[in-house]
């Protein structure tokens, strides 16, 4: 969409985040499987995550509670936003999406759309990429976009499922983004993408549509209803695709690794950002973490850590910013933007 000459851009204009106050610790965890602070520190770099407390925090009261924290930041009440995009892996109900629900608890006094996507670590670039596509062309002005998970009450939380359990906590993240024409700011470009034929390769595969009834009482350990990865599987597989999608966006849009001032990547394991930044040739002070705080809050992740980043002062308007996430699905991707 173009005004006279200038060209309309997606700008950010906040970012907000919310995370439950109970902490639990590796050594929380200890006490619950076998594991050790020392394993999980080594592999993946996790100290500790939060976990909600049930009956108090749901995914609808994180995420209201970080998209008033990106309001606030943005100076903006709900009634100044057009649209909302959801993401989230395990929604407060089956249907109707949490994104409905979000668009009643902050209180609008006008309807808006409120799309659910289903996306997992990816969430938050798939939706920024629609978020992009509304704005740019003119479609809505001002959207919400948010990332919300609870992953504490569907782990295994014995020796079993210990691959998984250590890794997930509950958090969520919010980004407020508009159009506008300033040239220092923007979103530059944003690439998606997914490969279904790795989608067992990090699932939770039960309860399905397809059996009937849908939920039944077993007295046996069903293994379906939890979390299942191979973990080398798609640790290499994050390695290659978010090394490969950020290399490949940053050439179509003549940009090298040195233009770079900061990488903000999904918080799965320290050791496959570390890799793919070594890959890139960018060195680890232009990157925040937050797993070892939050562990892997799949959608939320990057809304989260950004959201810190730019509190800290590590991320400031103009500098240019790359995004990178992968998942389940496979799903993964990249972002350029001005910040
Ligand atoms: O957000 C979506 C994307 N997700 C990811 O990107 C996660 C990708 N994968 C990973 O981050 C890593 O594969 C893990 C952190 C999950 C696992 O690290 P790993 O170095 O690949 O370990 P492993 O699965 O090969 O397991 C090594 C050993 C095994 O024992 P043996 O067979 O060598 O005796 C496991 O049983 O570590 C054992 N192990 C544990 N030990 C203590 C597995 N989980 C644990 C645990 N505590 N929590």
């Amino acid at each position: 969409m173009e005004f006279g000459v200038l060209m309309i851009k997606t700008i950010i204009r906040s970012f907000g985040f919310s995370v439950p106050d109970r902490v639990v610790t590796n050594h929380d965890l200890e006490k619950m499987m076998d594991t050790s602070d020392e394993w999980i520190q080594q592999r993946c770099g996790i100290k500790e995550r939060r976990w909600i407390t049930p009956g108090k925090e749901t995914t609808l009261s994180l995420a209201a509670e970080a998209s008033r924290d990106a309001l606030k930041k943005a100076n903006l009440k709900p009634d100044d936003i057009d649209a909302i995009i959801f993401g989230c892996l395990v929604s407060d109900h089956i249907f109707p999406g949490t994104g409905c629900l979000l668009q009643e608890a902050l209180g609008f006094s006008k309807t808006i759309p409120a799309l659910d996507i289903r996306n997992q670590c990816s969430a938050f670039l798939y939706s920024l990429s629609i978020a992009d596509a509304w704005i740019r062309s003119g479609v809505y002005r001002r959207v919400l976009i948010v990332g919300s998970e609870i992953h504490s009450t569907s782990l295994d939380k014995t020796t079993r499922g210990r691959d998984v359990s250590v890794l997930f906590g509950d958090g969520a993240g919010a980004c407020i983004v508009e159009a506008g024409t300033d040239k220092n700011q923007g979103i530059i470009e944003v690439q998606i993408a997914s490969e279904g034929k790795y989608a067992d390769k990090l699932r939770v595969a039960k309860p399905s549509s397809n059996d009937d009834p849908r939920i039944k009482f077993e007295p046996e350990f069903n293994p379906h209803l939890f979390p299942s990865m191979d973990g080398k599987y798609v640790f290499k597989h994050a390695v290659e695709r978010m090394t490969q999608s950020l290399t490949e966006i940053c050439k179509k849009n003549n940009i090298t690794a040195n233009d770079i001032d900061f990488v903000i990547a999904h918080q799965a394991n320290a050791r496959i950002n570390s890799m793919v930044l070594q890959q890139l040739g960018i060195p680890e002070t232009k990157t925040h973490n937050t797993l070892q705080k939050y562990g892997n809050t799949t959608a939320a992740t990057i809304p989260i850590t950004m959201s810190e980043a730019v509190d800290l002062g590590k991320i400031n308007r103009g500098n240019l910013v790359a995004l990178v996430a992968f998942g389940s699905g496979f799903t993964w991707g990249s972002a350029l933007l001005r910040f």
